[in-house]
């Protein structure tokens, strides 16, 4: 069965609006996987807009699926990953300035760089994805710099603004996917999924396991305020 890993870096986006304790990721991350997620994803960026060191420490304890690290190839985001232990480590391009991770890991571009650092968490038996725009070219770099898996992203697929640019983008996904198979890299897909389009990427079959966030957080928001606006008017009754 296709795996669900559950990113809740929004928990903390939510939680850092007032720098205090609530929501707190790890109290999701427990109810995540009591819904029955198969992993949990959170990404430590370089300014800390979310997800927290000590988020990370704690999950590491508390997780009982897999913790998957997203993090920019940079030496000191590999020494905490050594010194976590994460299930897996998504290396991802960062950029101070985006809202969101804009694209795939340019790999071909720096293979040195991304092969050492890939090295070095082997080296801490710590298994790596990179992820990736489905591009031919990329996904071949990714698998001779010795990625055991990819993250195919799937961000120009949910952005595509008519059918037809979304025919484009899905037979590129399901391009991208075969070639990584084939050369017997693990293929995860994540970005920009939502309730409307993730159902049609479940045709590609080489595709194991799928990493959302956003939406999943926004719509716990919209299907839990109901409740939560009734335990309050009771509780001023
Ligand atoms: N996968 C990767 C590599 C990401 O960077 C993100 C966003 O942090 C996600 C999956 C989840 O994307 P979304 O929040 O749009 O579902």
């Amino acid at each position: 069965m296709r795996r669900l890993g559950i990113n809740v870096d929004h928990v903390a986006t939510l939680r850092q609006a007032r720098g205090g304790h609530e929501p707190d990721p790890i109290a999701a991350a427990v109810l995540v996987e009591l819904g029955g997620a198969d992993g949990l994803v959170v990404h430590l960026r370089e300014d800390r807009r979310h997800i927290q060191d000590r988020d990370l420490t704690l999950l590491k304890e508390i997780v009982q699926t897999k913790l998957n690290l997203e993090m920019a190839a940079e030496e000191k985001m590999a020494k905490i990953a050594l010194k976590v232990k994460p299930d897996l480590v998504t290396l991802v391009p960062e950029r101070r300035q985006e809202l969101t991770t804009e694209g795939g890991l340019a790999v071909a571009q720096q293979r040195e760089r991304i092969k050492a650092m890939i090295r070095v968490l082997h080296d801490g038996h710590i298994p790596v994805s990179v992820f990736l725009d489905p591009d031919s070219a990329q996904i071949k770099a990714a698998h001779k710099v010795g990625a055991d898996a990819i993250e195919l992203h799937t961000g120009r697929y949910a952005n595509a603004k008519h059918s037809d640019a979304e025919q484009v983008e899905f037979e590129a996904l399901v391009q991208g996917a075969q070639l990584a198979h084939k050369l017997g890299l693990e293929v995860n897909a994540g970005h920009g999924l939502h309730y409307h389009n993730v159902k049609r990427l479940t045709q590609i079959s080489e595709i194991v396991e799928f990493n959302i966030g956003h939406s999943i957080i926004a719509r716990a928001v919209l299907v839990g305020l109901e409740r939560a606006v009734q335990e309050m008017k009771a509780l001023i009754v």
